[in-house]
């Protein structure tokens, strides 16, 4: 057994086969205890081409570890099934041909049950490996491991969205898990934090785990700018709703006035009026909105339009992450269970940023894009996220149904501006 303390990136810490099993053990269960609440018949179901069906996430990052880890790191390892690599192969087209996206709904075989023997064999694999890798090649490997556990994370995230999807199609609006009161509270006044203009270092430092696209670490000027103490609520989002909002092209981007007149939005997604009052699907069921938990599944075209009537802007990323440089990574994060964003109570404000973390990943006007200097990582794996930097913007500090041990100050997501199915809502930013 190896064991030393190393600077990896997984941070200084004892690098030691057991901790290595012990971390892979937990995320792997996690995902499946995420899985505890569905039925069978939930895990087939793909409801729209952006919703991947349960059994595929379950079987993809499986395929991951299969691929990037056990297949290059163990000559004696044999793939379950020759054809699991093109069903669930996501979108690495230096692997080869797979399966099309928007039909990972219409596949019955492998069978759920299939799926978890797949899952089994593995683990088994994964396990053994890492117990019998030598101090060396545990360090060797640390990279790609830590990426398939922060990958599967990832899918965990996106277990929770598109499942919450597939229920809401579902007139009888299934319940996922019985809800935890969080006691709405009366809803703690906006203030404005203000920040002096500065040439600030956004970025990764190193010494942690992180994906290439939080590097290379950079200075970037900001003007002075304030930003709203807590996120957007359903009560004033409501407000701007009652307003007019989505019936004003005054207040809305020209692609974004197409895509609401086009789907016919005039709410966030979840959304429905009965009897004159708005009620909302949630993975709790289907309840009636309450102003002040946050609002959520809201598109960037929404957020921006929104802030405008509000007589503000979205911040920039830069100015989010220098804004949170002292700001503790806590909040409502999918280990707490309420797979929802949760009211602010009034009592822990009082001037500061609250929520920068958990609750809903937060919208920013800054495209992504690539930081200057950024170069992918050779092979398959510079596919991960750099091929993506067109047409998507970047939305910060994660939400209900990202894990904590997920979550850094750096972390930039990333969704095209029509997007609403993930958790995402917002905070206002303005000038001085
Ligand atoms: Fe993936």
């Amino acid at each position: 057994m190896a064991k030393s303390l190393k600077e990896s990136p997984l941070g200084t810490q004892v690098v030691s086969n057991e901790f290595f099993v012990e971390r892979y053990k937990n995320v792997r269960s996690f995902t499946e205890q995420l899985c505890e609440p569905l039925v069978t018949e939930d895990y087939v179901i793909q409801s729209m081409p952006d919703v991947s069906p349960t059994k595929w996430h379950l079987a993809h990052v499986t395929w991951f570890w299969e691929t990037f880890l056990l297949t290059p790191a163990d000559a004696d390892y044999k793939c379950l099934h020759p054809q699991y690599a093109y069903l669930f192969n996501s979108y690495y087209n230096t692997l080869g041909e797979r399966h099309c996206r928007p039909n990972r709904g219409l596949i019955s075989r492998p069978t759920v049950e299939e799926t978890y023997q797949y899952r089994a064999y593995v683990d088994e694999h994964v396990i053994s490996l890492l117990e019998k890798l030598d101090e060396r090649r545990l360090v060797e490997l640390t990279p790609i491991f830590t990426l398939g556990l922060h990958h599967e994370q990832q899918h965990q995230e996106l277990m929770l969205t598109d499942i919450k999807h597939v229920l809401s199609n579902n007139p009888l609006y299934p319940t996922y898990k019985s809800r935890v009161s969080t006691n709405a509270a009366r809803v703690a006044p906006l203030e404005w934090v203000s920040f002096p203009e500065s040439l600030d270092w956004i970025g990764h430092e190193g010494g942690g785990f992180s994906f290439d696209n939080e590097s290379p670490r950079h200075r970037q000027f900001v003007q002075s700018f304030q930003l709203a103490s807590r996120l957007v609520t359903n009560g004033e989002y409501m407000e701007f709703m009652e307003d007019g909002g989505y019936k004003n092209p005054l207040l809305w981007l020209s692609e974004g006035w197409a895509t609401v007149n086009q789907e016919e939005w005039e709410a966030p997604l979840y959304w429905e009026k009965r009897d004159g009052r708005w009620w909302m699907m949630t993975l709790s069921g289907f309840r009636e909105v309450e102003k002040a938990e946050p609002v959520c599944h809201v598109s960037y075209f929404e957020a921006d339009a929104y802030a405008r009537w509000a007589d503000a802007r979205l911040p920039t990323e830069a100015e989010w992450e220098i804004a949170v440089k002292d700001v503790p990574v806590e909040g409502n994060f999918v280990d707490d269970g309420l797979f929802h964003p949760a009211p602010l109570s009034a009592a822990t404000t009082s001037g500061k940023l609250a929520q920068m973390y958990g609750d809903v990943w937060e919208w920013t006007q800054s495209s992504y894009s690539p930081y200057p200097g950024f170069k992918p990582a050779a092979g398959a794996v510079g596919e991960y996220n750099g091929k993506f930097m067109c047409n998507q913007y970047v939305l910060r500090g994660g939400s209900c149904a990202t894990s904590l041990s997920h979550i850094r100050p750096t972390y930039r997501n990333f969704f095209p501006s029509n997007a609403q199915w993930q958790f995402m809502g917002m905070r206002l930013a303005r000038e001085v």
